[in-house]
């Protein structure tokens, strides 16, 4: 798999593999948080599997049928792996992180063994959207309570606010992200459980920006439940995973219903499939299954540690570039974060600054980041954020740094 003609970690050798940067030569793309481009070994894999092995899954008594459902298990079995969870039956295929977390309200918040009204869901004001509002339209059908879980001025979680919080005999779940979308705050997710279990409390994590970054190994972090979406780590859209340990797993109803997720369907009863085909409803998404098992085979092929330095470094160059431009305010100083960073540039509106930017090939995103909650807490509308991956180099920093520099200058 290594190539040993390719030093340590070379983002260009990698970015090679991306037809998008063929295709767009002089692009800088920092937009990476809001989706990843897409190597040819997940377009490919795509691709084979409609010329190859087309046709649906789990119930097909032909040979096509039999190589699909071999295609489509074997990629929950590469997500299984790559997140280290004891089963393949933990993972459960979904939309993306946002119909994930869904998946998780609509069943373990129905289910009356693990929550009653009156119990409280401890939710950080870091959270993107997705893990803000399935909770609270929750709350409005079950009657518990959302506790918002303040953050440190760094844009750090506030510990002594966790346990303050997690002290209440209601604490039930906390809902909290791996690593911030919109400041790029990195949680300390072990200490955190560790917290939580101590007082009978379940933690979700929303690893959305974590996945394509960081290792994640659910067994070691030792959560209930790990949510992450396909695109953000280089593989198609359409496609993510919930991670739900089984012994949860186990007693959680159904939330779609449909084929695939029964076991016998009569009009005097219906009963229902062992998970995860229970949380499975309908034909799934083979073909984004496919690809996504690509795209976490392809990112386990590279040297995740050099990989992680090379981005950390971008990040480091990145920040301390913006240091040095009048008037730029970096938000989030928190001590670990992914490589992202997000700033304003008052009285400068963030979206002007964008436009002269996407007219010099840089694309970057602006405004709320789904997190408005966390946008609000510092004071602000909105911000411009610069994502990085690991095809990107240091000449798009700087092509960045610059743009940006000419553009305050001119809009000042
Ligand atoms: N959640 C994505 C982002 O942060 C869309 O950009």
């Amino acid at each position: 798999m290594f190539d040993l003609a390719v030093p340590r970690f070379d983002p260009c050798y990698y970015r090679a593999q991306f037809a998008i940067f063929a295709h767009h030569p002089d692009l800088v793309y920092l937009d990476n948080a809001a989706t990843t481009q897409k190597p040819a070994a997940v377009l490919d894999a795509e691709r084979q599997y409609y010329e190859y092995c087309n046709a649906n899954v789990h119930r097909g008594a032909h040979r096509l049928a039999v190589a699909a459902t071999d295609a489509f298990e074997g990629a929950r079995a590469t997500v299984a792996r790559f997140i280290n969870a004891a089963s393949c039956d933990e993972i459960i295929f979904t939309r993306g992180t946002t119909e994930a977390i869904n998946l998780i309200a609509n069943t373990f918040g129905e289910s009356p063994e693990q929550l009653s009204a009156g119990d409280e869901i401890i939710v950080s004001t870091l959270e993107h959207h997705a893990n803000i509002v399935p909770w609270q339209m929750l709350a409005q059908r079950r009657g518990v309570l959302i506790k918002p879980l303040n953050l440190t001025t760094e844009g750090e979680i506030d510990l002594t606010h966790l346990a303050q919080l997690l002290a209440s005999p209601r604490a039930r779940l906390l809902a909290i992200s791996h690593a911030s979308n919109a400041i790029g705050s990195i949680q300390d997710i072990r200490a955190i459980c560790q917290l939580a279990h101590q007082r009978d409390c379940k933690v979700l994590v929303d690893g959305a920006q974590a996945i394509a970054h960081l290792p994640v190994d659910v067994r070691a972090l030792d959560c209930d439940f790990y949510v992450f979406s396909g695109h953000k780590a280089y593989g198609p859209t359409g496609i993510g995973a919930a991670y739900i340990r089984s012994d949860i797993l186990r007693t959680l109803p159904p939330w779609q219903g449909g084929g695939e997720m029964i076991a016998v369907v009569s009009f005097s009863g219906t009963t229902y499939a062992s998970p995860p085909q229970r949380l499975e409803a309908g034909t799934p998404p083979i073909a984004q299954a496919v690809g996504l098992a690509a795209a976490l085979d392809w990112l386990s092929g590279l040297d995740r540690e050099a990989m992680h330095a090379h981005e950390s470094s971008l990040h480091r160059q990145l920040e301390d570039g913006l240091r040095q431009i009048p008037g730029v305010v970096i938000h989030g100083q928190a001590r670990q974060k992914v490589s992202l960073t997000s700033m304003s540039f008052a009285p400068i509106h963030p979206y002007d600054v964008a436009q002269f930017l996407d007219n010099r090939g840089i694309a970057v995103r602006v405004g709320h980041h789904c997190a408005q909650p966390l946008i609000h807490s510092l004071g602000i509308s909105g911000t411009l954020r610069a994502s990085l991956a690991l095809y990107n180099t240091a000449d798009d920093v700087n092509r960045f740094l610059a743009a940006l520099s000419e553009t305050l200058e001119i809009l000042a």
